[in-house]
């Protein structure tokens, strides 16, 4: 893994969206895998910046969001759809029929998950997979005890994730307790992964997921076995890295 420590968070998304932008500019119809959360927020704010410079056009950029809450429709102002278009797709001109979202109403979940994984597929893969990190070490909704070897699927939530994201429902009660995820293997199949972690709160699992044995336990370790991922972290989440 390549372990980039910025200054602060606004360095650490100036160097995300760098990496992102020129991956556009090499090949204007890249396959991004996005994520949600508050990390990238600043990624994608420094994106919409520099496409609004005129240096990158999103005309043929195809993207692939990690997950989606189960039950939540694209409507729902907590759902990751809505959340995409507020802090991105709304200010960029990527077309409507490129982004592809978990549908976290689909009537039949398996065939959903099942489509997901073909239209990936049949989009030639990922090219670049942005990622956050939960304080138990998931990454997209894998939560630890996983399967690496799992696809698009539906996720129980864990504990610590449903209290992580109450933040955003008022109060745990309003937090879905299911969603549909890319499963590691999905993630792992992308050809190059960033991964993004800011604050000391994630202190402890960066150095896990660097240092430790690779675990289920600890989701985000199998990425020790991927052969191109950059690490960027803020100070706070570089901590007890040497
Ligand atoms: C979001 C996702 C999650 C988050 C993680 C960190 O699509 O898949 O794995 O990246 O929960 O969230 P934040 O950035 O809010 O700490």
């Amino acid at each position: 893994m390549k372990v980039i420590v910025a200054r602060d968070y606004n360095e650490l998304s100036e160097k995300a969206a760098n990496i992102l932008a020129s991956h556009i500019v090499l090949k204007p119809n890249s396959v991004i895998g996005l994520a949600t959360g508050s990390t990238p927020i600043g990624t994608y704010k420094e994106l919409v910046r520099i496409y609004e410079e005129g240096r990158i056009s999103f005309k043929e950029v195809v993207s692939f969001n990690l997950d989606e809450y189960y039950g939540l429709d694209k409507s729902n102002k907590q759902s990751y759809y809505y959340f995409m278009n507020k802090h991105l797709f709304n200010h960029i001109n990527i077309k409507e029929e490129n982004i592809h979202i978990p549908n976290g109403i689909a009537k039949d979940i398996e065939l959903e998950c099942k489509n997901y994984e073909g239209k990936i597929k049949q989009a030639g893969g990922i090219d670049i997979q942005l990622l956050g990190i939960g304080r138990n070490g998931h990454i997209g909704f894998n939560e630890p005890d996983v399967k690496f070897e799992a696809l698009t699927h539906l996720v129980n939530l864990d504990e610590d994730t449903i209290n992580a994201n109450s933040r955003f429902f008022g109060s745990i009660d309003n937090v879905p307790k299911l969603a549909i995820s890319m499963g590691i293997k999905t993630i792992m199949q992308s050809k190059k992964i960033i991964l993004l972690a800011s604050g000391s709160e994630k202190a402890k699992t960066i150095y896990n997921m660097i240092h430790e044995k690779i675990t289920p336990e600890l989701p985000a370790s199998v990425l020790q076995l991927h052969q191109d991922v950059t690490v960027i972290l803020d100070q706070g989440a570089a901590q007890l890295l040497n």
